[in-house]
């Protein structure tokens, strides 16, 4: 089957827009206390509210806000302490304060009246393209695209757009789609009904294909990739350093090195550690202070994730032909294989060395 592509798609479609609103006016949400109005300071005020918090926690915070200040004058005549103790609970607080400054602004620079072109909206605290987008659409009928996280994600699916919406050039596809596909009419049922696909059939799990007016021209849901699309956001990929460990056990005791102070593991004993490159020699060297190894053999590698790279162990079991006094190896010592579970050693190395206990491989010869 030839692979669909988001670039064969036309960006012009006009039936795109006619099966979004079709579906709104029949299916979508239209008692929300922000909807069947124009006010764009309530609409203004709901599209902040909603940014980073669901509908249901909005509500009741959206209704006692504009009981305190029912329109923008009173907002921005108010003190700060008096806004933040009405946001208070809604979590992300510098809305709230942004939301104030807006306030403050569309009263000295607009007359307390919100302006209807979604550049000067964007220019405004708190705001930026898709809710200026928003708010001009909804209290004016303006005709501007949207692009929030919901809608990104039914675009995504819809014209089967590969690669992280959160990348630069993903998002600048979908911006040029979102701009495409604009009526002509019907601005907010339109812009309402993105919205409420994204809300409410096209969710990140088990979206509801079977109502959803866009799944015949739907390329994740012809492909079966819903859960695939939108790709998610790419891992960091963290840094990965290889070690070699030495397992050097010799009458009952296990040779431990005092780790620095600082970095990781800083201040407890672990194993001696030994650079892979040049693996031989450097093994021979590490060893050789401490007796004449006489065989050596590879135990099971482990790894551990620290936060900023992840550790490779390549452990070696040492076997001595004979031990040399220590006197002039500060910060080696001599660990009692019985007394290893109570040791100050990292979790990681702890647990290999009481494995190999429980093996009674450590008093193997
Ligand atoms: N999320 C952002 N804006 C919204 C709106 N107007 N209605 C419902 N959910 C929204």
């Amino acid at each position: 089957m030839k692979r669909i592509v988001d670039h064969d798609i036309p960006l012009q479609d006009p039936s795109f827009s006619a099966d979004v609103v079709r579906w709104q006016k029949q299916h979508g949400r239209h008692a929300l206390p922000w909807q069947n109005t124009r006010d764009a300071y309530r609409i203004w005020l709901s599209e902040i509210m909603l940014q980073q918090t669901q509908v249901a926690a909005v509500i009741p915070y959206y209704q006692r806000f504009l009981e305190r200040f029912p329109e923008v004058r009173s907002l921005a005549e108010a003190p700060a302490e008096d806004v933040m103790a009405h946001w208070s609970g809604l979590g992300y607080y510098s809305r709230a304060r942004n939301l104030h400054r807006c306030a403050q602004r569309v009263m000295a620079e607009y007359g307390g009246v919100f302006p209807a072109d979604p550049a000067l909206l964007a220019d405004l605290p708190g705001i930026g393209r898709s809710t200026a987008a928003a708010i001009s659409a909804f209290a004016y009928g303006t005709r501007a695209a949207i692009l929030d996280g919901n809608v990104k994600r039914v675009f995504c699916r819809v014209f089967g757009i590969d690669g992280f919406p959160g990348a630069k050039p993903v998002e600048d596809k979908l911006w040029q789609r979102a701009e495409a596909l604009l009526p002509h009419e019907d601005m907010q049922a339109y812009t309402q009904g993105l919205m409420d696909l994204g809300a409410t059939l096209c969710t990140r799990s088990r979206p509801d294909c079977q109502r959803c007016p866009l799944a015949h021209r739907c390329v994740a849901y012809e492909t079966g990739r819903t859960a695939e699309l939108p790709v998610r956001k790419p891992k960091k990929t963290v840094p990965e350093r290889h070690v070699g460990m030495l397992v050097i056990v010799d009458n009952a005791q296990v040779l431990l090195e005092q780790r620095p102070g600082t970095g990781i593991w800083g201040g407890l004993l672990s194993l001696p550690e030994v650079a892979l490159d040049d693996w031989d020699r450097r093994m021979a060297a590490a060893v050789a202070p401490f007796g004449v190894m006489q065989a050596h053999e590879k135990l099971q590698p482990f790894s551990h994730g620290f936060t900023h790279f992840k550790l490779h162990v390549a452990p070696y079991r040492v076997h001595l032909s004979q031990r040399h006094a220590m006197a002039a190896e500060a910060g080696h010592v001599w660990y009692p294989v019985d007394k290893l579970a109570q040791a100050p050693l990292p979790a990681p190395v702890k647990k290999m060395l009481v494995g190999l206990l429980g093996t009674r491989d450590l008093f193997g010869s």
